[in-house]
């Protein structure tokens, strides 16, 4: 037995809960792998090609026999995560183990703390309506040029989970605006249904009558009778009975305006809004101070995007909820990567209201920019 694999025994002989492995050899069909400990007894291993991921099983007792299938063969650098410290590994290039130790700041063995890599949604597990759909493959490969979007909305389930997992009601009403081909509510409906075990009505609202057509047959074969589709325009949408959530994945432009003032004026305990290409802003912006900002058209184009959805979430926050922004994802996974998610307060407090009013108007009055959430909630 070599340095590096008595060196992996030891670390193997810790309760490892996620290994992380980087520097893929050049020879190597991968770019990075991961193991995570996904049960008492279980490991999984993911391995990512340029577009797709690979996931494998195993039991606890081929951990090591498993990372020593990976390093140094394939990557030659590795991270093993306990919940106290984080094991760093390196194989230079004359071949020499390199290692050390830190203490793991977040336990649940992630990197990042403003981010949620729990896998809620097994890719191996899901129901073959996602095959039908064109997201994976039959034998349940998920597609290369799908495989971003199926990031997207992973991760964005992900998020839901994080708030719904603790939230004891039992029945959940969702509108997902500008649906499109509607992987996020397929995806979402499996998630409550299936692996929450809540009831779970799901109304996917957009303007394109085939992929309305298609995602309605879809529902219907496979039984998801809390599924529906409709085709229309969402500022034409009402709804029958009050939602409980509103989510939008890139719903192009104004219409996640119109999702979040809907949400809001139904009164629905949750929002989950991804923009997508945020134009209004941009025909208004006239800076009073700062003109250099329309200057560079990248940076007015950015720029109108984060004032758009600075002023989304203060408009949020003003009506009572309480509201952040979040990278949902990775830039190579999209670069319209910002969340929007909001809760609903029990109560409202009146002295933030004004204060969080004036700093709305504060940034009309320097940018000249009224964007339609503003007129939806303000100008009643
Ligand atoms: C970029 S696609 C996103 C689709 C889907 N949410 C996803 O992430 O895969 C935006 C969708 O919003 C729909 N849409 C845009 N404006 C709309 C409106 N005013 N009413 C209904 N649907 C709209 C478009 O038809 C399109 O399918």
């Amino acid at each position: 037995m070599n340095e590096t694999e008595k060196y992996i025994g030891e670390i193997c002989a810790l309760d490892v809960k996620k290994a992380v492995f980087s520097l893929a050899a050049k020879d190597s069909n991968y770019k990075k792998a991961t193991v995570r400990k996904i049960s008492e007894n279980t490991y999984q291993i993911e391995r990512f090609t340029e577009k797709q991921a690979f996931h494998e099983n195993f039991p606890a007792e081929k951990l090591e026999e498993k990372v020593n299938s990976l390093f140094p063969k394939d990557f030659s650098q590795a991270e093993f995560f306990t919940d106290e410290y984080v094991y760093g590994a390196k194989i230079t290039k004359k071949g020499t183990l390199l290692h050390n130790r830190r203490k793991n700041d977040s336990p649940d063995g992630e990197i990042s703390h403003n981010r949620v890599k729990k896998h809620i949604i097994d890719v191996e597990n899901l129901p073959p309506v996602f095959a039908e759909l064109g997201i994976m493959t039959g034998d349940g490969k998920i597609i290369n040029s799908k495989y971003d979007k199926f990031k997207q909305i992973c991760r964005f389930t992900e998020l839901i989970n994080d708030e719904v997992a603790k939230d004891p009601k039992e029945t959940f009403n969702i509108i997902d605006f500008g649906c499109g081909k509607s992987y996020l509510s397929f995806v979402i409906y499996h998630y409550f249904s299936e692996i929450l075990g809540k009831k779970v009505r799901i109304t996917g609202l957009d303007l394109k009558q085939d992929v309305i057509d298609k995602c309605n047959t879809l529902a219907r074969k496979y039984g998801y009778d809390g599924m529906n589709f409709v085709c229309c325009d969402v500022n034409d949408y009402t709804a029958e009975e009050k939602p409980d959530m509103v989510i939008a994945l890139h719903a192009c432009d104004t219409a996640t305006d119109i999702a979040i003032a809907r949400a809001i004026d139904w009164g629905a305990d949750y929002i989950f809004a991804a923009p997508c290409c945020q134009k209004e802003a941009r025909k208004m912006i006239k800076p009073k101070n700062f003109g250099i900002i329309t200057d560079y058209g990248i940076i007015n184009e950015r720029f109108c995007a984060m004032i758009t959805d600075t002023l989304r979430a203060k408009l949020i926050e003003y009506s009572g909820y309480s509201c952040d922004i979040t990278e949902f994802i990775d830039m190579e996974h999209s670069p319209k990567n910002l969340l929007i998610r909001a809760k609903k307060k029990p109560s409202a407090d009146r002295y933030k209201k004004a204060k969080i009013l004036s700093q709305i108007e504060g940034i009309k009055d320097e940018f000249g920019i009224d964007i339609t959430l503003s007129k939806l909630l303000l100008n009643k």
